[in-house]
């Protein structure tokens, strides 16, 4: 099922297998999904000085969030502690089939998804997050029936939806349908600068704007809350964008 309005289609281009392959190294695997991600505008990531966020000083194992593709859509930005050089094939109860090419960045350790869970939609604000990246250890039943804990996973209190973002997100508990959607990442290897490019998965983007809009005008303080991102966003610390984050 398509995400987006006409306008929204105007902001981004759902490349061809030849168009994209001009796209820069690590979204050309995509190339070779069934359906290839959706390419929107291409932002650089910046830090907390509106500097070039340069991705080999991305400390490890925190989490971060950036806003894209549109101004209020976050995503969550983590470099995890250990490279992920293999891409997953990843598939959506709708059908849509994509790889999630791996980490992104010198060590290809630093990956990206939509911070919007994909059971219910929580999502990170300014007052709190149920949703949240976890370093410690985090307790749930897998989809084999049998009792886990691990850390370095996002794990939704919510309901407890939990996603393993070594592995594109996919579900590994709880009651959400589909995997995070994928935030495409390019590194430039001359300035170790990062750049968001594109979204694969299943986004929720319709209905979050249906059912958040409203909140939204008021913390993003606009009454376009569905314009795109500009050409270049600051990267947050999440502890420092959400006042609270409910760690269950
Ligand atoms: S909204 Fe995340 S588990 Fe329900």
């Amino acid at each position: 099922m398509s995400t987006k309005t006409p306008s929204d289609r105007r902001q981004f281009m759902k490349l061809c297998a030849g168009t994209a392959a001009a796209v820069a190294g690590y979204s050309e695997s995509l190339v070779g999904a069934t359906q290839p991600g959706e390419f929107f505008q291409r932002v650089k990531l910046l830090d907390d000085q509106r500097k070039p966020l340069l991705a080999s000083a991305l400390p490890v194992d925190k989490s971060h969030l950036f806003f894209y593709p549109f101004v209020s859509t976050p995503c969550f930005l983590i470099r995890l502690q250990t490279p992920i050089d293999q891409k997953v094939r990843l598939e959506t109860v709708q059908g849509k089939k994509y790889d999630w090419p791996g980490g992104a960045g010198p060590d290809r350790q630093i990956v990206a998804f939509s911070a919007i869970c994909a059971h219910k939609m929580s999502h990170p604000s300014t007052q709190v997050s149920f949703i949240n990246y976890r370093t410690d250890e985090v307790q749930y039943t897998g989809k084999d029936r049998k009792f886990h804990r691990r850390s370095g996973l996002i794990h939704c209190c919510s309901e407890g939806s939990v996603y393993d973002p070594s592995k594109g997100a996919a579900v590994l508990g709880g009651p959400a349908p589909n995997p995070l959607a994928s935030i495409l990442l390019e590194h430039d290897p001359k300035t170790d600068e990062l750049y968001a490019v594109g979204v694969a998965g299943e986004t929720m983007f319709d209905s979050y704007f249906r059912f958040f809009s409203d909140r939204l005008r008021l913390e993003f303080k606009t009454d376009d809350v569905r314009a795109p991102a500009s050409d270049a966003v600051p990267v947050v610390a999440a502890d420092q964008y959400c006042r609270q984050q409910i760690l269950c």
